[in-house]
């Protein structure tokens, strides 16, 4: 049997032309599609040193070299930006703190609309812990926080994708496993993922593993995919 007899089979298919649907539908078609996200939950500083914080999914990991981080907070039913991306083109700093499933309540907790100038750990009393690159404190109870200079920040027609290069990363310390190797447990950080639908999450403690393939073992073992060898 070679890899092409063995490839997936095609699956019947439904199309949406993305071009002509209004926007909630397109909202919806692809958080519901693009799953899990990870959730950024960011910490940044506003006006007279209050921390603002808030989560957000349209996050990703961009690069490594330097490391960049890559968010986007959408404007507000009135048109104006959220308080996180005001106080990052102000203060031009961010923490993205990652979130652990025994947090995912205050995380939501979070995202309630409070006025600008009320600090969300202030009103939740969510515990902070300071900085070690930034100005911008952390939450104390998250098991990873990113560091973040604010590097660029892209406008594409209504979607601000703020770019951040990752000085300092802070992670709970019995998931470090080796420090000298840099080894995580991941599975001891036991973040949670963003799905579609309103309030879906994700847990990501069921992991497996594939290892990759060199291309000389490949040549060597040509026909096994999919064979069951
Ligand atoms: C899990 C989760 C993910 C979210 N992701 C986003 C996002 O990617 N972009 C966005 O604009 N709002 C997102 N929101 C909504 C914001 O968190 C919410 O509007 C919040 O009030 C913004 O706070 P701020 O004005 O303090 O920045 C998300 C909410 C939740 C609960």
């Amino acid at each position: 049997m070679t890899p092409a007899d063995s490839a997936p089979a095609a699956l019947p298919v439904a199309h949406f032309d993305l071009t002509a649907l209004p926007g909630a539908a397109r909202y919806k078609l692809l958080t519901a599609t693009v799953t899990p996200r990870p959730i950024a939950w960011v910490s940044t500083l506003g006006e007279g040193g209050h921390v603002n914080l808030a989560p957000y999914s349209f996050f990703g990991l961009m690069g490594s070299d330097p490391p960049v981080v890559a968010f986007a907070p959408g404007d507000r039913p009135d048109g104006t930006p959220k308080d996180t991306a005001l106080n990052i083109a102000s203060g031009g700093e961010f923490t993205v703190n990652l979130v652990s499933e025994a947090l995912a309540v205050t995380m939501n907790a979070t995202a309630t609309d409070f006025p600008h100038g009320q600090g969300e750990p202030d009103a939740l009393g969510i515990s902070l812990a300071p900085g070690v690159k930034v100005a911008v404190p952390r939450v104390a109870a998250a098991p990873a926080a990113l560091e973040c200079r604010e590097v660029q920040t892209v406008l594409i027609g209504r979607t601000r994708i703020i770019l951040g290069e990752v000085l300092g990363l802070t992670l709970r310390s019995d998931a470090v496993q080796d420090v000298d190797r840099h080894h995580v447990d991941t599975g001891l950080l036991d973040l949670i993922g963003r799905m579609g639908g309103r309030g879906t999450y994700a847990r990501t403690r069921d992991t497996f593993v594939i290892d990759r393939i060199p291309f000389e073992e490949w040549q060597k073992g040509q026909g096994d995919v999919g064979s069951g060898k």
